[in-house]
């Protein structure tokens, strides 16, 4: 695929996600900071990544050209997701102060209000799945549970336990927390485009191993920014792993060996979905991910 072909369809994705995103929570209440402060995170300027990921296998899995439908399920995803970014900037997290290049949420509406609007993110995710109108109800529970076993206890939560309190420091260790905290959720993100649109089991686990690679990478990529990165394009702080007390690829591997890494990842991803790739947006989504500055 040409860059200027997938620039275009990327940017039609990124554009129907920011609409969507930009429709919530603006209802006059007597709680409207809470809505101000979920938009604040919301609207930040996230690379989208997942929900462009949900609305491109949908596209595969069926929709076509009526891959909208899966706005609503994909969209849930990045709410479920800015949450865990607003937790995990926490001053009991990772005590960050930018996020998307901005105060993290915490800085402007304060601690209790970022714990707050983080709660409130979850079940409004589920709320948008289970309603979405243009999927089957099938696939909406598909969708529902999917992301919850995502982000629950037995994947995000777990991974982000094990790095906030277990203090990983093997190969081994760090690669089970990238699974949990970062390739879950990716993996989610293309299960759900599959599910929305009944996919056959052979797409599902492509879908499944395209992601689990991509999240690898994606996550020994972040761990890499965090030492080489430039913090006006990272939109984060640079050395807050080291600053945290982390271990991370970048000291296992140094920055040459997590290249390779990434690269390694990416090749098998590429390999994986390579049947179901016709066109070619997923094959260059991964080589764009592995060697993002952002
Ligand atoms: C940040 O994810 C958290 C990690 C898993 C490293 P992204 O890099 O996708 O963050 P946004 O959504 O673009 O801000
Ligand atoms: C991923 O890890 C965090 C989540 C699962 C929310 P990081 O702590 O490395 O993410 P960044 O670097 O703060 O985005
Ligand atoms: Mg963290
Ligand atoms: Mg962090
Ligand atoms: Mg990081």
């Amino acid at each position: 695929m040409e860059k200027a072909v997938f620039d275009a369809r990327y940017e039609v994705y990124r554009q129907a996600v920011e609409e969507y995103l930009n429709g919530q929570f603006t209802e006059q209440t007597d709680w409207s900071d809470l809505y101000d402060s979920m938009r604040y995170s919301l609207l930040a300027g996230g690379k989208r990544i997942r929900p462009v990921l949900t609305l491109e296998f949908a596209r595969i899995a069926g929709a076509g050209e009526d891959w909208r439908s899966a706005l609503p399920a994909a969209c849930a995803l990045e709410l479920v997701h800015t949450y865990s970014l607003i937790h995990d900037d926490l001053p009991c997290m990772d005590d960050d102060d930018l996020r998307r290049g901005k105060p993290t949420n915490h800085k402007v509406y304060g601690e209790t209000m970022a714990v707050l609007a983080g709660d409130a993110l979850q079940p409004a995710a589920y709320e948008r799945i289970l309603t979405a109108p243009g999927i089957s109800e099938g696939g909406r529970l598909e969708c529902a549970l999917l992301l919850a076993r995502a982000s629950g206890p037995d994947g995000m939560v777990a991974g982000q336990v094990l790095d906030t309190l277990h203090a990983p420091k093997t190969g081994d260790e760090l690669h089970q927390v990238h699974r949990l905290k970062t390739s879950a959720m990716i993996s989610a993100a293309c299960a759900m485009g599959c599910a929305a649109f009944g996919a056959g089991p052979e797409l599902r686990t492509a879908a499944e191993e395209y992601a689990q690679q991509i999240g690898i990478a994606f996550q020994i990529r972040d761990d890499m920014l965090d030492v080489i990165g430039d913090e006006a394009t990272f939109g984060k702080p640079i050395g807050s792993d080291k600053e945290e007390g982390k271990v991370t690829f970048a000291d296992l591997l140094g920055i040459e060996g997590c290249e390779q890494a990434v690269r390694e990842c990416t090749e098998k991803a590429v390999a994986a979905i390579a049947p179901y790739d016709a066109d070619g947006f997923l094959t260059f989504f991964a080589e764009r991910l592995a060697s993002r500055m952002k």
